[in-house]
């Protein structure tokens, strides 16, 4: 898969190369301040690569909470692994995982779906393979009530920008025309949203609704 490829080379490289302080650093920030994380609290980082957003949600939930991330790459998590065990913490669970077996890499974390306060996906949801099964998965295994806070990419409404913000996503491998934050404005409440970086980094959190009643059989 060209996207694990991808990310197996960069992964010693990434946390170096990602334009983290100049660009992309805010909008992570923001992700998870709109979380209304507290300590203890349980929280999935979805395509976590090598842990950039770990210390800032570390600052919200303290040792008494768990982070679970979850990624398709080896490589990037064994950055998040060190991250962790530089930092001496211990309430970190790395799963290597899809997305769109978010289920089953709960299970593998010991971690009860019912139990997860929040999800967050940064720069990870315009990335992924089986994006509408992940959709799927997000709905149907995590409790109404879940707040969620996705940071994402797009080229924005300037046209002078976009060949700029075209390149930087091509780099990446982001899709920039997913708009993976607009399934939130079907499924949830409590909508927030903030774009940054003239509409680049679109910034986006909400509480999930419950799910519709399933269909009877007559
Ligand atoms: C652009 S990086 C973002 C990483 C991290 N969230 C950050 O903000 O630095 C995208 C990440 O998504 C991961 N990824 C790609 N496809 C995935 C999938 N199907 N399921 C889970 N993670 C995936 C990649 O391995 C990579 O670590």
């Amino acid at each position: 898969m060209l996207g694990s490829h991808r990310y197996r080379l960069v992964a010693p490289v990434y946390d170096a190369v990602s334009l983290e302080r100049p660009f992309y650093q805010r909008g992570r920030r923001r992700a998870v301040d709109l979380l209304s994380l507290a300590p203890g609290h349980v929280v999935v980082d979805l395509g976590c690569g090598t842990g950039l957003s770990f210390p800032f949600l570390q600052a919200h939930i303290g040792p008494s909470g768990t982070i679970v991330g979850i990624d398709t790459s080896e490589a990037m998590l064994a950055q998040a692994r060190r991250r962790a065990q530089r930092a001496g913490w211990d309430n970190v669970r790395l799963v290597n995982a899809p997305a769109s077996r978010l289920d089953a890499a709960l299970a593998d974390a010991r971690v009860s779906p019912g139990g997860v306060d929040a999800l967050l996906a940064v720069y990870a949801l315009s990335v992924i393979d089986h994006y509408p099964e992940t959709w799927d998965q997000i709905r149907q295994s995590l409790p109404p009530g879940t707040r969620m806070a996705i940071a994402d990419l797009s080229l924005g409404p300037h046209p002078a920008l976009q060949p700029l913000w075209r390149l930087l996503c091509a780099l990446g491998g982001s899709d920039p025309n997913r708009r993976p934050w607009q399934p939130l404005e079907d499924h949830t409440h409590d909508l927030r949203r903030q774009d940054y970086l003239a509409g680049h980094i679109v910034v986006t959190a909400a509480t999930l609704d419950p799910r519709p009643p399933a269909r009877q059989t007559p």
